[in-house]
């Protein structure tokens, strides 16, 4: 049988120290994926088998791994980029060549693997390293090239001295290798380095010292090789998927305004002619119809919002379906499976869970619907809620078509009311109204002529008056001045019993 040609190796067994995090490296996110998932998805297109070499919290990097479709090599423990291989060949030594990419580079280009791999197999060459001339080469590998321009080493940045240091041509970590070469020399790796590890860099070195050639290609683009080793470089790369994201919605007709202020993730699709303005965040499988307004700071996730929906700013749209031309927020909250039928509109400050409204329908103001569906045209009051709680479980409240629901309604689910139907303002609902009734649930009112005129009166009045002695003192004491004199026996009336109305009407 043939051998087959090619391998991807993903380094990703490594816990990444400079990130300072308890999390691997690699699961760290930019761009709205884990840096990993980037690097995987780089590889796919070559269209050859992906091994990825896990480790440090491989029980949570091997499900994605998994996931796109690439195997898994346990690295354990963590010896250093070398010891990664070493543990690979087993899984890759039928292969004769093979491409090795640090799982932390997500900026990496399938174009650029591919013209690796091409410039490798046209030179003959034991290994080709892909390099990258930086301004600030500084915690990278160094190119060291001799006079023929072929590698003879590369120095870490920590081992480097100050000719070396100069150099900045850098590593990037992505090789492609010849494996029986690789082989005969990844043995003579020896740990003496600061980190007391095997460097796979170190294998170049042993490469020249047996007479085999060592090729570099330089990548046109620089920033494709950059590693996330610290926070500030994440976000950076996370900076620059995010700014190549809006320029393919842009490009595609979108408007952004403030488009660095906009947070895009990578699967999001968004119709020509919606406008999206700053600060908005669109995040995970959200799709956006054509014509549609994204509003200042709405976050919206996981939802379906159709053609010409307007949500206006500061609204959040989670797990949701909006239909088309459906009007939300500001300051409006859709979650959990929450759905507009075309044409509803939800105002401020309106919680909406697991709940439909149907087409037409308003919910303008101040309301919570959960585990509710509302029929067509049917008016929601101001500060209506459904009480769908009940300590134990969630319960269902039903409201048809062309209802009227009066502001500050509570139905206590589970409730239903019916076509057509009227609710009092007011109401608390805890029976279902029937189709076309009027249900009025609250205390009848009742008005009591004159009441304010006598307490304010009585409010004016000392209390109670002191004992009458003689003829009535001309200058009677003021009972706020001197309140212990106003009641005898009281060291001090408390100051909030004066302002509190008598019990008694
Ligand atoms: C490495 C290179 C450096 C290059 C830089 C480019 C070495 C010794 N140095 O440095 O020349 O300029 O990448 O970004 O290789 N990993 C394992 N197992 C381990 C250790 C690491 O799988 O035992 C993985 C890590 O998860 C990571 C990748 O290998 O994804 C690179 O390791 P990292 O520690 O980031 O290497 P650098 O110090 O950046
Ligand atoms: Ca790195």
């Amino acid at each position: 049988m043939a051998r087959p040609e090619l391998a991807v190796v993903i380094l990703a067994a490594g816990k990444g120290t400079r990130l300072r995090s308890r999390r691997a490296k690699v699961l760290h996110r930019a761009g709205g994926r884990a840096l990993v998932e980037h690097v995987i998805r780089a590889a796919r297109p070559l269209g050859v088998p992906r091994f990825v070499v896990v480790g440090y919290q491989s029980d949570r990097v091997s499900p994605l791994a998994a996931a796109l479709d690439a195997k898994t090599i346990l690295q354990e423990p963590q010896g250093g980029t070398g010891h990664a291989l070493q543990a690979a060949r087993l899984a890759i030594e039928k292969f004769r060549r093979a491409l090795v990419v640090p799982g932390d580079a997500p900026l990496v280009r399938t174009e650029t693997l591919a013209a690796l791999v091409q410039a490798h197999q046209a030179s003959g060459v034991a290994a080709t390293v892909l390099t990258a001339v930086l301004d600030d080469p500084s915690g990278y590998g160094r190119i060291v090239r001799g006079a023929d321009h072929l590698v003879r080493a590369i120095v870490e940045d920590k081992a480097a001295d100050a000719a070396q240091r100069a150099i900045r041509e850098v590593n990037s970590g992505i090789y492609c290798f010849e494996l029986e070469k690789l082989w005969a020399s990844l043995g003579d790796l020896r740990p003496e380095n600061v980190h007391r590890e095997l460097y796979l860099t170190d294998v170049v070195a042993l490469l020249n010292r047996k007479g085999e050639r060592v090729a570099a290609m330089a990548t046109g683009d620089a920033k494709e090789i950059l590693g996330c080793n610290t926070r500030r470089e994440l976000a950076e790369v996370d900076a620059l998927f995010r700014r190549r994201k809006i320029d393919e919605l842009m490009a595609a007709g979108v408007t952004v305004y403030l488009p660095e202020t906009v947070l895009v993730d990578p699967d999001v699709e968004v119709g020509p002619d919606t406008v999206v303005e700053p600060g908005a965040e669109l995040l995970g499988a959200t799709r956006i119809g054509p014509d549609a307004l994204v509003g200042a700071g709405c976050v919206i996730a996981d939802s379906e919002i159709a053609e010409g929906v307007v949500i206006r700013p500061h609204s959040i749209v989670i797990s949701s379906r909006v239909g088309r031309g459906a009007v939300v927020g500001p300051f409006a909250h859709l979650r959990d499976g929450a759905e507009l039928g075309a044409g509803a509109r939800v105002g401020n400050y309106v919680e909406m869970k697991k709940s439909r409204l149907g087409e037409g329908s308003k919910a303008m103001h101040l309301t919570y619907l959960g585990d509710a569906s509302v029929g067509r045209e049917t008016n929601i009051g101001a500060g209506t809620i459904t009480c769908n709680y009940d300590g134990v479980r969630k319960n269902p409240t039903k409201i048809g078509s062309r209802v009227f629901i009066g502001s500050g309604t509570e139905l206590v689910a589970p409730v239903e009311v019916g076509d057509g139907a009227y609710v009092a303002a007011g109401s608390t609902i805890t029976d279902s109204v029937p189709s076309n009734a009027l249900a009025i649930a609250r205390a009848r009112q009742e008005n009591k002529p004159g009441w304010a005129l006598r307490r304010r009166a009585r409010i004016a009045a000392p209390e109670s008056a002191p004992a009458p002695q003689g003829k009535p003192s001309p200058d009677p004491p003021r009972p706020k001045a001197k309140p212990s004199r106003a009641k005898p026996g009281r060291a001090k009336r408390p100051r909030a019993a004066k302002s509190r109305p008598r019990r008694r009407p």
